[in-house]
């Protein structure tokens, strides 16, 4: 079955000391990192991009699960595979006519493929890209609108968290946005078991506990 993969949004980190921040969460518990890639024409903010990740995977073997919130994520594929990205997460508004040579093409790379939803996006516009010949292993539902970390948790997207469970019982569904202590119950419940959690994690004297505490939502 699925299983819980928590993963520090890196956004809340300090990036002039990615390294340490990445190896801090790596020690308190967290599965995977989470890096949001933002090109300031898809969403309203500019963050990093693969040069980054390449230096920062020179530091650690981690699972770098990468959000490309980009307006032309193909053209993002080759270098953040090369560059040492784990997962590809591009956004489904962004990929309308050339999603099925998106998918081929990130695993050709070794990476692994996911598609994001916008909060206004329908949850059907990815149903064919879970059911497509080579499909994507990962559905990320956003929580808050893209660009930002630190925003408010969006309940009524559960709805769309739980659709997808119930059609895809061992898909891999994340969340991400404003996903904290008091928000994991609703994710959890509805099934998702990949949790991005940025501020809340950040922002705690005591990372390790929330981590352990998003955890345990999910496992039980
Ligand atoms: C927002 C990013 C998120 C963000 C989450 O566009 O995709 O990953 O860093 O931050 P929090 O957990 O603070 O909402
Ligand atoms: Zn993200």
């Amino acid at each position: 079955e699925v299983t819980a993969k928590i993963a520090p949004s890196m956004l809340s980190s300090d990036f002039a000391n990615l390294a340490s921040e990445a190896q801090r969460m790596l020690n308190s518990g967290a599965d995977w990192l989470h890096m949001d890639i933002m090109d300031g024409h898809f969403v309203p903010n500019l963050t990093i991009g693969a040069p980054v990740i390449e230096s920062l995977r020179k530091h650690t073997k981690a699972y770098l699960d990468c959000h490309l919130m980009v307006t032309n994520p193909i053209d993002y594929v080759e270098p953040m595979g090369k560059a040492g990205a784990s997962g590809f997460t591009f956004h489904v508004e962004a990929s309308k006519d050339n999603w099925q040579e998106l998918i081929q093409r990130i695993k050709s790379l070794g990476m692994r493929p996911g598609v994001a939803l916008k909060p206004g996006t329908p949850i059907g516009d990815v149903f064919p890209l879970v059911e497509a010949e080579t499909p994507v292993e990962m559905v990320l539902v956003m929580t808050v609108a893209p660009g930002f970390g630190g925003q408010k948790f969006m309940p009524e997207m559960m709805d769309k968290v739980r659709i997808l469970r119930k059609k895809y019982p061992s898909l891999d569904i994340e969340v991400d946005g404003g996903l904290g202590p008091s928000t994991i119950e609703m994710a959890a419940s509805a099934g998702a078991n990949c949790v991005v959690a940025g501020s809340s994690v950040f922002g705690a004297p005591e990372p390790a506990e929330v981590i352990s505490l998003l955890r345990n939502s999910v496992q039980k």
